[in-house]
């Protein structure tokens, strides 16, 4: 009776925990590493000279941006007219990038300019980023590539905020009327430290493999305490 008891809430318990590694494993490969990585090309017919690239949430004071680019010179323009990258904070998206429902007759008012939409920025806070070697915290050098001379920055950014917050990349030349070209390579990570668990993890996602490892703790306690109870 007694061994019958334990043998059944051992299976019960062992069906759990296995039940939660499954889901923690999943949680482990659906959480995305925040690497960015690709070709942003808006020449031609649909050139456009403000793109959004992608998003991350950053901790507070531990986010660190990081970026490896390139592209061709002449997307260059001159003086007030680079290439840039663009951080806007979430308390500056809205006023960029209204949401159509809430907002659509005042964007059929007057759609925002790429000016307009940089103009949110303070660039005080280092939330431009010039792509050229005139702007001597891009990281920029001049490498001739195939015969073409081109840019290649590599650096990064550090944030730091009071509280978690979503941030927007943006590149921009609102000068430019042949769009804009940038082949991005950028990593988001949220620790400044070797440590490889936290890194990688978009704020949000961090949380929530935190919380599937309590789950399995949780569930391990159950186990050991029912076996526990059968037993006695
Ligand atoms: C960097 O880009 C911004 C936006 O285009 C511009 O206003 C600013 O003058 C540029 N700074 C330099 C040093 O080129
Ligand atoms: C983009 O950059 C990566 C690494 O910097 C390089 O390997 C790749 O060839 C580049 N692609 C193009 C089309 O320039
Ligand atoms: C992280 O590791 C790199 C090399 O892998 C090392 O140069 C760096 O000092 C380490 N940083 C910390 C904070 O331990």
């Amino acid at each position: 009776m007694i061994l019958n008891m334990a043998a059944s809430a051992l299976q019960r318990c062992t069906i759990r925990s296995l039940f939660s590694t499954i889901l923690l494993l999943l949680n482990l490969k659906y959480a995305n590493p925040l690497h960015a990585n690709g070709i942003l090309m808006t020449t031609g017919d649909s050139a456009s000279n403000w793109e959004f690239l992608t998003r991350f949430c950053f901790l507070s004071k531990v986010g660190r941006f990081e970026f490896e680019l390139s592209y061709p010179q002449k997307f260059d323009l001159g003086y007030n007219a680079a290439q840039n990258i663009l951080l806007y904070s979430d308390l500056q998206w809205p006023s960029v990038y209204p949401r159509p429902t809430l907002k659509r007759k005042k964007m059929e008012e007057k759609p925002l300019s790429c000016y307009d939409k940089e103009s949110v920025l303070v660039p005080e806070y280092n939330q431009v980023i010039n792509l050229t070697t005139r702007y001597r915290w891009s990281g920029c050098r001049l490498q001739t590539i195939a015969g073409e001379p081109w840019y290649t920055c590599k650096g990064g950014r550090t944030f730091a905020s009071s509280r978690e917050r979503w941030w927007y990349v943006v590149v921009s030349n609102c000068a430019s009327e042949q769009g804009l070209y940038l082949n991005y390579s950028i990593t988001m990570t949220n620790s400044l430290s070797n440590d490889t668990f936290f890194k990688h993890f978009s704020a949000d996602e961090f949380y929530i493999i935190h919380e599937t490892i309590g789950f399995l703790v949780a569930y391990t306690l159950l186990m050991v305490l029912s076996l526990y109870v059968a037993c006695k």
